[in-house]
């Protein structure tokens, strides 16, 4: 069995994505012993360090297996390391070993997006063919190590990038983090409206989309409103799990030098993220996402 690829994406910033992925990786490994791999492709590297800790994720950096290294040898013509040499496995703070491994992001990785732009310019290529190259390369890295995994999650930068794209069409499913205000709906209908084109033009067929309601305050009757127009507009792809804003949310994502419980990294959100990955698991069996 190769493992399902989700790509979590919004061109917009800070709505969640990392934290989704990181939790949503968590409770996969830890509730449902599903084996697991983070692939981190934002230079941002929030959800390499959330996922590894600072140190081990130096460790990496030092070791040449961040994901810039793997994509730099390409751009300079050198032959690319595996993909699977990248992967550090029992990752994680939390007790019990979950099966959780990562392929973790460096700052230097956006300079490799625009080095290989550029060299690919200078030959007179089209951007689609850059597109496709780097496609076919991310591609490749992931059929390596499926059979490794259950899950692959990607945690994508915010706005347009081709790293992001790519992920977009290597996705079985999309997951679409979003908070529950006018402006953030109206990114969403252009992004969900894109990628479901991009996918079909490109690939032919469907990729789920799901979409999760993030930082969500109910005592905000805009979110209110707003969560009931989405959930009119999408039917069964939005999730009826809502993530709440949460102080113990954004304390989770800091790394811990010791060993804790699930519940005790999650507080609060303890019950909310295991409901996330419960009803993650059930969408995906049930062919629900649109
Ligand atoms: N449900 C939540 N409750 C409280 N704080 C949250 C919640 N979700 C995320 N945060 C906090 O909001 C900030 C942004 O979250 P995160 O990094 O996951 O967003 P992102 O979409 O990945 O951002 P970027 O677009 O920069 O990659 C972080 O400081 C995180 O701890
Ligand atoms: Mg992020």
């Amino acid at each position: 069995m190769s493992a399902q690829v989700i790509s979590i994406i919004n061109m917009k910033g800070g709505v969640g994505k990392s934290t989704t992925a990181v939790s949503l990786c968590e409770t996969l490994a830890i509730h449902h012993r599903r084996r697991v791999l983070l692939i981190d492709l934002d230079p941002q590297t929030n959800a390499s360090i959330m996922a590894a800790g600072a140190e081990r994720w130096g460790r990496l950096r030092e070791e040449e297996r961040t994901l810039d290294f793997y994509f730099e040898a390409y751009a300079l013509n050198l032959k690319p390391k595996p993909f699977k040499s990248l992967i550090e496995r029992g990752i994680s703070d939390l007790k019990g070993k979950p099966d959780f491994a990562i392929a973790a992001s460096a700052p230097e990785f956006r300079f490799v997006e625009r080095d290989l732009i550029e060299q690919f310019v200078k030959k007179g290529y089209h951007i689609d063919a850059i597109q496709k190259w780097i496609n076919e390369r991310f591609t490749n890295g992931l059929k390596s190590i499926s059979s490794l995994y259950d899950f692959v999650v990607v945690d994508c930068p915010p706005g347009i990038s081709l790293f992001a794209e790519a992920a977009l069409m290597a996705a079985d499913a999309i997951l679409v983090p979003t908070i529950p205000d006018y402006v953030s709906r109206l990114g969403l209908i252009a992004f969900r409206r894109r990628a479901l084109r991009l996918i079909e033009d490109r690939r032919g067929g469907q990729a789920r989309l799901m979409v999760l309601a993030t930082k969500v305050d109910e005592s905000f009757s805009l979110h209110r409103s707003e969560l009931e127009v989405m959930a009119d507009g999408l039917g069964d792809s939005l999730f009826k799990v809502r993530i709440p804003q949460l102080v113990d949310i954004a304390r989770a994502a800091e790394w811990s030098e010791t060993v804790r419980t699930f519940d005790q990294k999650y507080g609060a959100a303890t019950p909310v993220v295991t409901a996330l990955g419960e009803e993650f698991l059930g969408k995906l069996e049930m062919g629900l996402a649109a």
